[in-house]
């Protein structure tokens, strides 16, 4: 069974920051026994401890409860690298440039994978004077529909958001070489490279 915090992640933790159980527990308030407990998945810390633990080893509560250590690599955020989020619950949508752990609604929410626009997400691109209309071609009712559209280039993200009962369609100025993307609440993130 999951719990809270693994043993394995705090053992991770406190060695990467080259403290003995004993000098960790002393950081913050408690005794060796009691790390070697957590460690061993024979004790997990009270919740009042877990800011403290984090701090300790340097990582976010996030990280410390979910076992993944972020580490950027996109420091140049370099946005065609972007991620994007959604969270079911409430539809919020999240837009990231580096590594994150994220949580929306008391749930962690994956990075989405975008998929090749299919058949049934069909996108069209037309010009229209400096600009190119943007078209989907996808029901919008209120359980089916496109949720936003957004263009990523290297430098500008552009994000439209759409709604049940509109239409599937947006104006975008499109300059440089990105990728299109349009989120569909059933079938999820589509993409197409402009
Ligand atoms: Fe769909």
């Amino acid at each position: 069974m999951d719990t809270y915090i693994t043993g394995t992640t705090v053992k991770r933790l406190r060695e990467a920051k080259g403290l003995t159980q004993l000098q960790l527990a002393e950081k913050i308030g408690v005794t060796a026994k009691a790390v070697s407990k957590w460690e061993t998945a024979k004790g997990l810390p009270d919740i009042s401890l877990i800011e403290p633990l984090s701090q300790t080893l340097g990582v976010s509560v996030m990280e410390l409860m979910s076992g993944e250590t972020v580490i950027n690599r996109n420091a140049s955020s370099n946005l065609l690298r972007s991620k994007l989020y959604v969270c079911p619950v409430c539809g919020n949508i999240i837009h990231t440039t580096g590594e994150v752990v994220i949580s929306c609604c008391g749930i962690a929410l994956p990075p989405l994978e975008a998929e090749e626009a299919d058949g049934e997400h069909t996108i069209s691109i037309e010009s229209v004077e400096d600009e190119r209309f943007i078209t989907v071609e996808h029901e919008m009712s209120k359980k089916h529909f496109i949720s936003f559209i957004a263009y990523v280039t290297t430098d500008k993200v552009q994000f439209i958001k759409l709604y049940p009962e509109g239409n599937a369609e947006t104006r975008i100025q499109l300059r440089g070489r990105g990728c299109l993307y349009v989120y569909c609440n059933k079938h999820g993130l589509m993409k197409k490279r402009v």
